[in-house]
């Protein structure tokens, strides 16, 4: 998979790049770029912002800006960039990211993200350049760089070869194997810890015993997620 990245902090993601799971994966023939878009800037003295037509605090990035970069990038017209591969623009106001889109991002070749810093973007560059407006939650970051980050962490350790072993990915939380409930409790020695002890049938040896115990953990998480906020218990987890 192939990751370009749009922003103003290209530094920030070496940071990214080395933890095990990426540099797992772009040893192995993926990538991740970071494009500075102030260095394709067609305005003077590196101006990639402006201030908002019709009044208002803060700055927006600049379509004109947005459009020479990809421009540089990709040597095509933004416009008809989208329909060859998912242009993500990263704003709180977007689609939710959960492990079903997860999933399907990490089944794409190519991957474009693009971090807004600021107020956000011109909503042109929203509607005619981005086939995607993704966001990690409903609260406001100061720009898409954290966001960009959190896509690509989870969707790097999707690919293969991302995790040290294979199995770490299938029984995890919201996975289709555990239909897309939460993962189930792990424990490790020692056995008793402050009088503490590990549940007597992850000790007995008994792998189907083991199993459902798992699986009753797991759907328990899930109904407990789903209930109204007032009738919930505090998460353990
Ligand atoms: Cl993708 N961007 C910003 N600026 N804030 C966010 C976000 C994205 N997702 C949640 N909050």
């Amino acid at each position: 998979m192939n990751v370009d990245i749009f922003t103003l902090f290209p530094e920030w993601f070496e940071w990214l790049s080395a933890q095990r799971h990426i540099a797992n994966v772009t040893a192995t023939g993926s990538r991740i770029e970071c494009v500075n878009f102030r260095e394709h800037t067609p305005l003077g003295a590196g101006q990639v912002d402006d201030t908002p037509f019709g009044g208002g605090a803060g700055m927006v990035l600049r379509v004109d800006v947005l459009d020479s970069a990809l421009r540089a990038r990709y040597g095509v017209d933004p416009v008809e960039l989208r329909a060859a591969r998912r242009v993500i623009a990263l704003a709180p106001g977007g689609r939710l990211l959960d492990d079903g889109l997860v999933d399907e991002l990490a089944s794409e070749p190519e991957l474009t993200l693009l971090c807004g810093r600021y107020e956000g973007f011109d909503e042109r560059i929203i509607e005619h350049f981005a086939s995607d407006v993704v966001s990690i939650g409903r609260y406001v970051l100061s720009g898409g760089e954290l966001a960009a980050m959190v896509l690509c962490d989870a969707v790097m350790r999707k690919l293969p070869g991302a995790l040290g072993d294979e199995r770490s990915a299938e029984e995890e939380s919201f996975s289709a194997a555990l239909d897309g409930n939460p993962e189930y409790p792990h424990y490790t020695r020692p056995a008793e810890y402050r009088g503490w002890r590990v549940p007597e049938v992850l000790l007995s040896g008994h792998h189907e015993r083991i199993e459902q115990w798992r699986r009753e953990r797991s759907s328990e998480r899930g109904a407990r997620r789903s209930l109204p906020p007032d009738e919930s218990v505090p998460p353990t987890r």
